[in-house]
């Protein structure tokens, strides 16, 4: 194995380029992330055959530091900067590379500077790469098996880096990939099964932990709702790990909003958290269709005990979906989205129905659950979403409708950057349903705690 010095204090790029290195080209490096570090390595002569740094650390032109420090030491090692920001990118006195994850770039200059033929790379077969949400990421210490970051749009394979080796340690860089933007990280997808399967076991434990309360409460409800999708997308059965685990997220979503003061609180605590679309709307909808049944006249703890399964599950099936698609919000959008697939946009046409067809061999449905399930996007079949809100849906369904409503449109607010007014919500609310029975339901939330 060659060797070589990285320079570098980003810690994305530290795991990206010292992974595929080792991998594509057989080279291994040692990483420095400061400076400093890096110009005594290179005066101990222990550089190795490569210098890569990037161009800028801080305020200091790195490339510039470490060309002057090989020239003064009359050393003979070849030097690539990392984006354009040295007085030495662009020169004849080091090779130089855009900034950004591109790794085919860098294991091509790399190969034709260390003389490595494309013969002598590793001819590696590249696997097909499923989507794991960060949430699932997280209930992980050590990687369950190598992990990718997906660095450009498109499709193509080569897409793909491999960002954690397998068994590597996980700590802080769910927090840290989120920050530049990353939703996923990616697993080959004959493992799926295998890692959800993994996941599940740290959730459950999580879980059935009675000390964890308030918003690691509901992170653990969210990595388990997660797990969940991901099982029920690889097979709908019903498997009693399914039931297990849906069970508790269930029971500690309810113990969790039941101490939330306001609907406006949640939603924030939830947004810090970078919760998932899906997930936050399960959570929310809970809160908003719990305490219309406080209000209406008819409305039962039976009613409420339902609505809550029903959250849970009635979007189940959008959770792959989602998890491939994290930038994506409001359910109604997805089928006019091009990154879709048709198979997908089949799932979404018939999400309400495969839900609903799922919790019928539930143990201990709620009756009438799967019906709601059926209904919730308005029409009576379970297939597609109507515009036109009739009567001809079960009560609960419209209270689960009038729900979610509310709170798209809360989110919608918040995106906007305006401070929502639960006067207009509610006109607006009393603009797109026209029916009786839905204004009923919508007069309850006049009394929410906002
Ligand atoms: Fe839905
Ligand atoms: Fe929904």
């Amino acid at each position: 194995m060659a060797h070589g010095l990285l320079v570098s204090d980003h810690a994305i790029i530290n795991d990206i380029y010292s992974f595929n290195l080792k991998a594509y080209v057989d080279l291994g490096v040692t990483v420095k992330d400061s400076l400093e570090d890096a110009l005594k390595v290179i005066e101990l002569g222990a550089a190795g055959e490569i210098i890569i740094c990037l161009s800028q650390m801080g305020e200091v032109d790195a490339g510039f530091a470490i060309v002057t420090k090989v020239e003064e030491l009359g050393l003979d090692i070849p030097i690539i900067v990392i984006g354009e920001k040295s007085s030495v990118s662009n020169t004849a006195k080091a090779y130089t590379l855009p900034p950004n994850f591109n790794i085919p770039v860098l294991v091509k200059t790399i190969a034709k500077i260390l003389g490595i033929t494309a013969k002598d790379m590793m001819e590696k077969s590249i696997p097909d790469f499923y989507p794991v949400p960060m949430s699932i990421v997280d209930t992980f210490e050590v990687a369950p098996c190598h992990l990718y970051l997906k660095v450009s749009k498109g499709s193509a394979n080569s897409d793909y880096v491999l960002c954690v080796e397998k068994e590597g340690s996980l700590s802080g860089k769910g927090d840290r990939y989120r920050s530049e933007g990353f939703h996923n990280l990616y697993i080959p997808s004959d493992l799926r099964l295998e890692i959800v399967n993994k996941a599940s076991k740290v959730v459950m434990a999580k879980l059935n932990d009675p000390l964890i309360q308030g918003q690691d409460r509901l992170k653990a409800s969210e990595q388990g709702y997660d797990v969940v999708g991901g099982l029920l997308g690889e097979s709908s059965e019903v498997t009693p790990e399914v039931v297990a685990i849906s069970k508790r997220c269930v029971e500690s979503v309810k113990a969790v909003i039941g101490e939330v003061p306001k609907v406006k609180i949640l939603l924030l605590g939830m947004l810090e958290n970078k919760t998932g679309y899906l997930y936050l709307h399960s959570v929310m909808g809970t809160y908003v269709s719990r305490h219309i049944i406080r209000e209406i006249s008819w409305g039962s703890d039976e009613h409420a005990e339902k609505l809550s399964f029903v959250f849970f599950f009635h979007d189940i099936f959008l959770s792959p979906i989602f998890a491939k698609y994290p930038h994506f919000q409001f359910e109604e959008d997805l089928v006019f989205k091009d990154d879709l697939g048709d198979k997908e946009k089949e799932v979404v046409i018939n999400h309400a129905r495969l839900a609903a067809e799922m919790v019928k061999s539930f143990p201990r449905c709620p009756m009438g659950a799967d019906a709601i399930i059926l209904q919730h996007h308005g029409t009576t079949n379970g297939m597609g979403f109507t515009l036109d809100y009739k009567d001809d849906i079960s009560p609960l369904a419209k209270v689960l409708i009038v729900s979610e409503a509310f709170v798209d449109q809360l989110i919608l607010a918040r995106d906007s950057g305006a401070e929502p007014v639960l006067e207009d919500m509610i006109a607006e609310l009393r603009t797109r349903f026209r029916k009786h029975t839905y204004k009923k339901i919508i007069n309850c939330l006049e009394t929410i705690s906002f």
